[in-house]
């Protein structure tokens, strides 16, 4: 396979609708690449918090997508994002976050406003004109607290899923919360393999004990058993009316809606939890404007990869990054109420569930590449309980076609 050139449309005409791709998706750097200059550089991506960027001046670097990203608040309060490129000859501007009033060029010293617009650079020949040499920005956007960027010159509208968002993240106001921690799980598989794991259950009752322990709706809905399923959506219904919190703006997801590009909801987590902690007892204080535990977990989904959870004390914030043909980067940030001191905040027990259940994703992952690396492997059939993953191989082929 490997040193054939790609036939895209060739490639694309042949994958069966509902089976998994071969084998050229999951390991072809030809194709990664044609990925990151169409499909991938038009999707939006979490690179952080906004607590990151609390003061004027502050500046995060981040990678995506192999290229080095400089976020950053203006003085006006406004995020920015530019290419961590300098436009004299290229050197890399930023190697680390910090603070500054300019960003000046470690090489020659040009230096930026938190604009972008060139401000000083010596020795400049006459006729050179310095507003033509501004740091090129990427698009970036700002959702209750969530920072998105994507590389696209016309990246997908986020107007609507901000309409859809907005309510419950302020509700929650997650755009106040800080980050109690953060970790990393870098893996060895193409991101299409991270996110079709991602996006479906199936897998959940053999690789994820603690994760089914915890969520009920798993054992009840996610078993292809049609008395439970219902059962489930009847206790849904019931929790909703009886026991979820009525001042929160958001109800539960519409099943239609789940398979929808964006959207937003509640739900229990069951087992009568009131979070997701190993003895369903909270973990840290209410996050916003909540009044009481009310065991729910809100959802905030955008495809293909921005994912919010959110229990009653704290939420899970989800960066999926393609860094290779055959690796992405998983990171998890915790964010708690932000005025939570770090006595209140009890990390160890709040990260218990994501970082186990991503540790075993991270292992069935790479065992699922390995796999698809043999001269053996060919697609095989998503079964009804991976109608998620169906979706996003779905979207991303329809999409692919279209560059
Ligand atoms: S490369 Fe940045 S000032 Fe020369
Ligand atoms: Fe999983």
């Amino acid at each position: 396979m490997k040193g054939d050139a790609i036939n895209l449309g060739e490639l694309i005409a042949r994958q069966t609708p509902g089976w998994s791709l071969e084998q050229p998706f999951y390991l072809s750097a030809e194709l990664y690449a044609i990925e990151c200059r169409g499909w991938l550089a038009k999707q939006w991506y979490v690179l952080g918090h906004s607590s990151e960027l609390s003061l004027p001046g502050s500046y995060i670097v981040r990678e995506l997508l192999q290229e080095s990203l400089l976020l950053l608040r203006d003085k006006s309060g406004q995020l920015r994002g530019f290419y961590n490129v300098c436009r004299h000859r290229g050197s890399r501007l930023c190697t680390a976050d910090g603070r500054t009033q300019r960003i000046v060029c470690p090489y020659h010293a040009w230096a930026y406003g938190l604009d972008g617009a060139l401000e000083t650079a010596r020795a400049l020949p006459t006729g050179v004109d310095p507003s033509r040499l501004s740091l090129h920005p990427v698009a970036v956007a700002e959702i209750g607290g969530v920072i998105l960027a994507s590389l696209g010159a016309e990246p997908s509208s986020l107007e609507e899923a901000r309409r859809c968002f907005e309510p419950g993240l302020q509700y929650l106001e997650l755009a106040g919360a800080r980050i109690a921690a953060r970790r990393q799980y870098p893996t060895r598989a193409n991101w299409k393999l991270v996110m079709e794991n991602f996006t479906e259950c199936y897998h959940c009752p053999a690789s994820h004990p603690e994760y089914c322990r915890v969520m009920q709706h798993v054992d009840q809905y996610g078993r292809d058993d049609p008395v439970k399923s219902a059962a489930w959506v009847r206790e849904e219904a019931r929790w909703l009316k009886a026991d979820a919190d009525s001042d929160s703006p958001l109800g539960a997801p519409d099943r239609d809606g789940v398979d929808a590009r964006y959207w937003a909801g509640r739900s229990p987590i069951g087992n009568g939890r009131l979070s997701q902690s190993q003895d369903g007892c909270p973990v840290a204080p209410l996050l916003g404007g909540q009044k009481r535990f009310d065991g729910g977990v809100t959802a905030f989904v955008l495809r293909p990869f921005v994912y919010l959870l959110a229990a009653n004390d704290y939420a899970t914030l989800f960066q999926f990054l393609p860094t290779g043909p055959e690796s992405t980067d998983v990171v998890i940030s915790w964010l708690v109420n932000g005025k939570a001191t770090d006595e209140a905040v009890d990390v160890d027990r709040m990260v218990w569930l994501w970082d186990v259940t991503t540790l075993q994703d991270k292992v069935i992952v790479e065992q699922n590449a390995q796999g698809v690396r043999s001269q053996d492997y060919t697609p095989g059939p998503y079964t009804t309980l991976e109608s998620g993953s169906a979706r996003l191989v779905a979207d991303y082929l329809a999409g692919l076609g279209e560059n």
